[in-house]
């Protein structure tokens, strides 16, 4: 049986990012696709049953029985962040097939069937929606605006989609793959403190942070940087530093809020040039939806203003909401009595990070399971698990599993 670290090993030079440091897996691009190929691959070995539907979510059986309906689910993504650490997505697969190699040393007879699966776009860091499998498949998403998403070069989903072999013709609810999640439980490194703070390797998941992302467009006047006096300008990146600092400013005022810039683009892109445009991303959170429709209005507000004084125009768009998902109690108890044996008075901790659990939620019984990350950082290259840490997740989703099986 290979340790959960060692199956991380084998992935370890897919998709480094040089410039960046870190991983670079955006979905369907070269890395993220051989790490499809290293997972079919994996999971085949195992004696499963690889298939991949028609958003694109891949799911490998252990068949237990004649029927997949009403199935018990685990697994997690393989996309990553721009520069993103080794263990966000991954950690959550090789713990799965670890466990699947667990559960039968035990020799574990299931009662029904097991899918270890992998979501794509989780991050949604190359078509801006994040968790866009578990979303098309619960039909939270309309399939025409998600074929005609692009990435920054301009290639659309559909495209990208057709090209690792998806039809993209039938994206979007999936009654089938619905009926077939029974119980989903996903594992997770912690992103966070939280869990060195607890001192402790695992943790069940209990609430999962609302949060929604906005495009914030800023027009002006491009110009040339040298013959442009400063009072004839209308430069939008100098009302994008201002709505940044306004971001922060507003998010620190609201108990409870995170809100944040992390990309912006100038248009052209010059170093010679006065944009014509600044588009900048918003990524705000919040427990209530309502406290962050307020934060969302009152950025809203203070980018107009900010805009009129700088002689430009703000456009806001939303391009993906959640609501605070509050994970399934009586699942969560049963994982509670099934970590009583290797984890006894596991805490409870809850995210502030997206999850496809959150969004299966709709529709079946979900689940987490967190392990620890000594660093306390992730969507960073400092993201961490010690080894001793990740077999201890994988055990801990053994003896889940085995409780649930
Ligand atoms: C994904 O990790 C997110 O929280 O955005
Ligand atoms: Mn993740
Ligand atoms: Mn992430």
């Amino acid at each position: 049986m290979q340790t959960v670290s060692t199956v991380l090993d084998s992935i370890s030079d897919v998709g480094r990012d040089a410039s960046r440091g870190g991983y670079s897996r955006g979905v369907f691009t070269s890395a993220e696709l051989s790490l499809r190929d290293w997972f079919v691959a994996e999971a085949t070995a195992r004696g499963l049953a690889v298939e991949t539907d028609r958003n694109g979510i891949v799911w490998a059986w252990w068949d237990a029985t004649d029927s997949r309906d009403g199935a018990l689910v685990t697994g997690s993504h393989l996309d990553s962040v721009p520069g993103g650490g080794a263990f966000d997505g991954p950690l959550g697969v090789a713990s799965a097939l670890a466990a699947v190699d667990l559960l039968r040393e035990r020799g574990v007879q299931p009662n029904r069937s097991l899918a270890v699966t992998v979501f794509p776009e989780e991050e949604g860091s190359r078509f801006g929606v994040s968790c866009l499998g578990s979303r098309l498949l619960t039909g939270s998403l309309d399939p025409d605006h998600v074929r005609s998403l692009t990435d920054t070069d301009g290639t659309t989903f559909a495209d990208a989609a057709r090209s690792a072999g998806i039809d993209v013709a039938h994206l979007g609810r999936d009654e089938e793959a619905a009926r077939r999640i029974g119980d989903f439980v996903e594992l997770h490194v912690e992103q966070g403190r939280g869990l060195i703070d607890l001192d402790s390797a695992v943790a069940i998941g209990s609430t999962m942070l609302g949060h929604g992302r906005w495009r914030l467009s800023v027009t002006g006047q491009g110009n040339h940087a040298g013959t442009t006096l400063m009072a004839d300008r209308a430069d939008p990146m100098v009302a994008a530093a201002q709505v940044v600092l306004a971001v922060r400013r507003i998010a620190a005022e609201q108990d409870g809020a995170r809100a944040t810039v992390g990309r912006l683009q100038p248009v052209p892109g010059g170093t010679n040039v006065i944009a014509s445009r600044v588009d900048l991303w918003l990524d705000v959170r919040h427990e209530e939806d309502a406290v962050t429709a307020q934060l969302i209005e009152r950025i809203h507000g203070q980018a107009q203003k900010i805009c009129a004084f700088e002689g430009c125009r703000a456009t806001l768009t939303e391009e993906s909401r959640s609501s605070t998902v509050h994970f399934d109690g009586a699942l969560q108890r049963t994982l509670h009595n099934a970590l009583g044996r290797s984890f006894p008075g596991a805490p409870t901790l809850p995210t502030g990070a997206g999850h496809d659990a959150g969004i299966l939620g709709s529709i079946a019984p979900t689940a987490m399971l967190f392990v620890r990350n000594p660093t306390g950082i992730s969507h960073s290259p400092e993201e961490f698990v010690e080894r001793d840490d990740a077999d201890a997740g994988a055990t801990a989703l053994a003896d889940v599993l085995e409780d649930l099986l």
